[in-house]
């Protein structure tokens, strides 16, 4: 009999996590309601932020803490090449410029070295960025105490896409405490570390920012007289005060959020318990296992090898396709988001970020998810091993 394909992510549903959402289905809310306020109570708290607000997808979040951070048209955004678009995106909904700074060898994080020479420049050129958003690619914090002190020289925001890397943790702190950023976002695409089918939350501990993205998330309509312009007309009266979007997140997706939220730390052991099995089951073959920095414990939304194409005598796409034949759905993160013919038609080229670029040539992303059992991710390392032989 053929073994079932293993894919390369997948969530983890519970029968408490069903009953969660079918309490809410016979429950008076539907769309944001007490459930949305618990979920991002519940978040805040485990990240020791002030406040959240949840969303529709990681990319509404990023999007409306680019608005909140004031980018707009004139202004200029800098994110990692190896991303996914919406990194990126989130600035040109914004009508700003995007740009990039290339990659560090090791954790594939954006490089601080890189970051500190391209300020340089652009202070030079008058041209800084207002908004910079590191991506914590796998799971892996960015080294964002070094990030913070060059946004205190430089002047920009800092937004931290963790769409990856919810229960992660930086120098100790829950990733999304927002110590060294303004704000940070998490994602809660089925793929992810936690699910809520879609889904996504922004944290922030100013006060300011977190008016500015309840705002922006639900219309930019207030019911707060405070922030009215003209009087109340009466109970029912509420004002549009600026140009925002609808957003929200249901509660429906907010009683996954929550229920999902009890076993975060249970995924992310797993996580990591599974891709100390892979590093020590292909240790001694030809290729680059994760690096972990001393300051980072990484969520492992990823388990990322590096192909060393020189020892190994083949290319990447035929190991790739040898996988997949064997139904193990290895997957690719990521093609180089300036490479794509959207941003090579606003003037990037290959070779403007060659680290990216040598990257993207050479690595494969290995099955890894909270519910893989040790007998399958068993197959995936036989499997490897035999495409690498
Ligand atoms: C780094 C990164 N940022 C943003 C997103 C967008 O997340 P969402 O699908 O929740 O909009 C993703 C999703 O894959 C991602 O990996």
């Amino acid at each position: 009999m053929k073994s079932a394909p293993i894919p390369y992510g997948r969530q983890s549903i519970s029968q408490q996590d069903i009953q969660a959402v079918v309490d809410v289905l016979s429950s008076d809310w539907l769309t944001r309601g007490p459930m949305v306020e618990r979920f991002e109570r519940t978040v805040a708290d485990h990240c020791g932020t002030a406040h959240a607000v949840a969303v529709n997808s990681a990319t509404s979040a990023l999007h409306i803490a680019c608005l909140a951070a004031g980018l707009g048209p004139g202004d200029i955004l800098w994110t990692s090449p190896n991303t996914f678009v919406a990194s990126a995106n989130c600035g040109r909904y914004c009508g700003a410029t995007v740009d990039f700074v290339d990659i560090d060898p090791r954790t594939y994080n954006m490089s601080v070295d890189r970051l500190e020479e391209k300020l340089e420049q652009a202070a030079r050129e008058g041209r800084l960025p207002k908004v910079v958003i590191p991506v914590h690619f796998a799971g892996q914090s960015c080294d964002m105490n070094a990030i913070a002190r060059l946004a205190d020289r430089y002047g920009f925001t800092v937004i931290e896409d963790a769409s990856h890397a919810i229960g992660g943790r930086y120098q100790g702190k829950p990733v999304g405490a927002c110590h060294y950023s303004a704000m940070a976002v998490f994602s809660f695409h089925p793929v992810k570390i936690i699910t809520t089918g879609e889904g996504g939350m922004v944290l922030t501990n100013s006060p300011e920012l977190h008016e500015r993205l309840v705002l922006l998330h639900s219309h930019g309509i207030t019911r707060d007289p405070a922030h009215m312009v003209g009087a109340a007309h009466g109970p029912w009266y509420y004002e549009q005060i600026e140009l925002g979007f609808n957003y929200r997140m249901t509660d429906i997706q907010a009683a996954l959020g929550v229920s999902q939220m009890k076993r975060l730390e249970d995924f992310v052991e797993r996580r990591q318990h599974l891709a100390k099995r892979y590093d020590d089951a292909l240790r001694d073959l030809p290729l680059t296992l994760p690096w972990q920095h001393p300051d980072a414990y990484s969520a492992f939304h990823l388990y990322v090898i590096r192909l060393d194409l020189g020892r190994l005598g083949k290319g990447r796409r035929e190991v790739f396709e040898a996988l997949r034949a064997k139904g193990i759905q290895v997957n690719l993160h990521y093609i180089p988001v300036h490479t794509q013919p959207y941003y090579r038609a606003l003037g990037f080229h290959d070779g403007d970020f060659p680290e990216a670029e040598q990257y993207y040539q050479e690595v494969i992303t290995l099955p890894l998810y909270a519910g893989l059992s040790d007998i399958d991710q068993n197959r995936v390392i036989d499997a490897v091993r035999e495409a690498l032989q």
